[in-house]
């Protein structure tokens, strides 16, 4: 792994020999982690540069757009997969086979309910929240629930517990859902799939049980699989970051709901719909390119860019054709978001700052074009992004506890004031 190096010749000091590690793909690395000897920090503010873990779960090369989990690529896993499966695979390393993908979709199923107390929290919340905010507080809940299975050092805990959020994800999403609506939550069924039983919980009531759309329900599942997972991004680095604490799970994937609801990350679907409601029409495209290129204008094209992705996001290409099919199957011609959505891409794609910068549409752009013609409101978006990508989530939380780590404790740049001495308020000018 170590067998290159890289020397780093500071004026005044020894050289310093740092390892070159190399991966099975990618780019390799400079372990800097022998630099303190030389009393100085790397410096690296977003982590442009920095990597900050070994990883065996995802691969993402940005340059060719390319997106594999566990070694699979994201548009087979998306074309033959399930969303299961692909949970399986990210958790355990390899695709499940026949019976070993029956055990883990009956163990999921017999974990889907919540404790019937954990309705009350949400109560306190106003009917009115965002989502996302109840889902922070409902899921950090769960720490109270579960004390049986709190030990990280244990590994049947971490397992429990990864299967626990996994399945009882959906059914808080529909509740959430619900509470805002005012509408009785529904109960989860076991003899649906994953992605049928969500969309029971989030549009059944007991007054009617209708029969969930195939083609929905498909959508559905490769809408979860195409969030799953996406390597060492804001929300995941924050989990590894709580959980490097000794933090307990579900406080750990409290942690990084709360970071993946901005809209630079995974509040970015739902920007993308009020962004085109703001637009409004194509005749205001132009407005808008303008605005996104300004400097001064905060504007930013959201759904657009990414900062691994300097190509396709490949996910962006399966949403897209996902998309043309729920329009399809939904009778839903001429929708006028996508239309603005395929034109606004049209014309940004053509556009100097957008090519010069590699700023194509993401995961994010198309999504919340299907997710609104599934009947899923605009708020609940990053909801459904946070369910999919808990799994994620907890794989890299398993992943880092399952081996050798230390508590992640970055240093800093220090441009305050030197040492001085405090002056008495009596003094004081
Ligand atoms: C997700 O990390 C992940 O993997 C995330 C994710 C996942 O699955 O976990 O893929 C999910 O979060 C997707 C991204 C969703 N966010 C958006 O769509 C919001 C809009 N996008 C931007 O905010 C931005 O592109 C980021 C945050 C996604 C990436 O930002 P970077 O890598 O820090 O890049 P940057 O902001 O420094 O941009 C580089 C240049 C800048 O211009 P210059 O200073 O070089 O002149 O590109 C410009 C930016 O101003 N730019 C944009 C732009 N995105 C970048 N200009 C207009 N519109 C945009 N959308």
């Amino acid at each position: 792994m170590a067998d290159k190096k890289a020397q780093l010749i500071i004026e005044g000091a020894a050289p310093v020999e740092l390892p070159i590690l190399t991966g099975t793909v990618g780019p390799d690395v400079i372990d800097v982690r022998g630099l303190g000897t030389s009393g100085h920090f790397t410096f690296d503010p977003g982590f442009m540069a920095t990597a900050s873990c070994e990883s065996k779960i995802t691969y993402i090369d940005g340059d060719k757009g390319v997106l594999l989990h566990r070694g699979y690529p994201i548009e087979q896993l998306a074309e033959q997969s399930d969303y299961l499966e692909t949970c399986y695979l990210l958790l355990n390393g390899e695709l499940p086979n026949a019976e070993q993908k029956a055990q883990f979709v009956s163990n999921v199923k017999n974990h889907t309910m919540v404790h019937e107390q954990l309705k009350t929290f949400f109560n306190g919340f106003r009917r009115d929240a965002h989502p996302m905010a109840v889902m922070c507080g409902v899921v950090g809940a769960l720490s109270a629930f579960y004390h049986d299975s709190l030990d990280i050092n244990n590994p049947q805990h971490r397992e429990i517990s990864a299967v626990r959020l996994v399945a009882k994800m959906p059914t808080l999403a529909a509740m959430v859902y619900k509470y805002s609506m005012g509408q009785p939550m529904m109960y989860p069924r076991n003899d649906l799939s994953y992605a049928e039983n969500f969309l029971h919980m989030m549009f059944n009531t007991p007054c009617e049980i209708k029969p969930i759309s195939p083609v929905l329900a498909k959508a559905m599942d490769r809408i979860f699989i195409l969030h799953a997972d996406h390597e060492q991004n804001a929300s995941t680095s924050t989990v590894r970051l709580a959980g490097s604490s000794g933090a307990n799970p579900f406080a750990c994937i409290a942690a990084g709901i709360a970071a993946l609801w901005g809209p630079a990350h995974g509040g970015a679907n739902e920007a993308v719909l009020t962004m085109l409601d703001e637009i409004g029409d194509v005749s205001n495209i132009d407005t808008f390119i303008a605005k996104a290129k300004d400097k001064n204008d905060p504007f930013k094209l959201m759904g657009f860019g990414h900062r691994v992705y300097k190509n396709r996001d490949p996910r962006a290409t399966v949403m897209k054709q996902t998309c043309d099919e729920v329009l399809r199957e939904l009778g839903i011609k001429d929708d006028p978001q996508l239309e603005l959505a395929m034109r606004l891409e049209e014309i940004a794609l053509t556009d100097p700052y957008f090519i010069e910068r590699s700023l194509y549409p993401n995961v994010d752009f198309y999504s919340g074009i299907i997710l609104k013609a599934i009947g899923i409101p605009t708020s609940m978006f990053t909801v459904i992004f946070a369910l999919a990508r808990t799994v994620g989530w907890i794989s890299h939380w398993k992943e880092m506890l399952s081996g050798p780590y230390k508590i992640g404790r970055p240093r800093q740049l220090y441009t305050g004031e030197p040492q001085r001495d405090l002056t008495a308020l009596k003094d004081r000018k």
